[in-house]
């Protein structure tokens, strides 16, 4: 079994890599900031007031959170519900980071993404994959691209989403900010194509011995 924890900042192309290099290896591909994006729907939904730390750690602690693996991929359902439709909602761009930055929040939500690589072979992509959620993991990348080519990106989607702040609150809080771990292999991928990116990650991995067969 094998761990490959991709990080980065928002529209580094993260989701896009991930998708395509776990569907090449056959393994499950996790988006773990759909699970804070989730987290973040269903605080928002339940109209907690969002600088209420206590009272919103005590929700998502006590919320039932179901995840289930579906064509490779992880579906939620909190207290029942499937908050997929919501969770590129501009009001989620908005709070996520406000959200992310509990540590009671960043505990349940660790936790279950780790139960992930208990049980599978994964591409998991987020902000502390390889630094807090699978530490231990060598195969560790850090995907990055210029502000300009990442809001052009996000722009080229369609979306609402203040990319720079939240980048600036997800490098800045005490709880698992977003860092270059040490160990992690730095991709610059401004002028790089989604393939591109992906066989320079599959090259990385050969090299550090996994074994894979494409
Ligand atoms: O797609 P994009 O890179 O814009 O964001 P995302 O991966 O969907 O993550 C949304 C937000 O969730 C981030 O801005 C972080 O605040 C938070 N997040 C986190 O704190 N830790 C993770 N491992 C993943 C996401
Ligand atoms: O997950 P993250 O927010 O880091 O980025 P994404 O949602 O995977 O990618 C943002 C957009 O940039 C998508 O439309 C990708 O197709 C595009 N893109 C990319 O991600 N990487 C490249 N090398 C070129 C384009």
């Amino acid at each position: 079994m094998f761990v490959i924890a991709i990080d980065g900042p928002a529209a580094s192309g993260k989701s896009s890599v991930s998708r395509l290099l776990a569907r090449k290896l056959g393994c499950l591909d996790v988006n773990s900031g759909s699970f804070y994006r989730a987290a973040t729907w269903a605080v928002l939904d339940a109209a907690l007031p969002l600088t209420d730390e206590s009272a919103i750690s005590s929700f998502i602690a006590a919320m039932d959170i179901q995840c289930t693996l579906q064509e490779g991929h992880t579906v939620l359902l909190l207290n029942g519900r499937d908050p997929d439709a919501h969770l590129r909602d501009a009001a989620v761009n908005k709070n996520v980071s406000r959200i992310s930055s509990y540590p009671d929040v960043r505990r349940v939500l660790t936790n279950l993404l780790r139960s992930l690589g208990q049980r599978d072979s994964l591409v998991m992509e987020g902000r502390d994959i390889g630094s807090v959620v699978f530490p231990e993991t060598p195969y560790k990348f850090y995907i990055d691209a210029s502000e300009e080519v990442r809001a052009a990106r996000r722009y080229a989607q369609g979306e609402t989403d203040s990319i720079a702040r939240r980048d600036a609150q997800d490098s800045s809080r005490k709880a698992a900010p977003l860092i270059i771990s040490e160990d992690a292999h730095v991709i610059d991928s401004s002028h790089l194509t989604l393939e591109g990116v992906v066989s320079e990650i599959i090259g990385r991995l050969k090299m550090k011995g996994l074994n894979v067969t494409l």
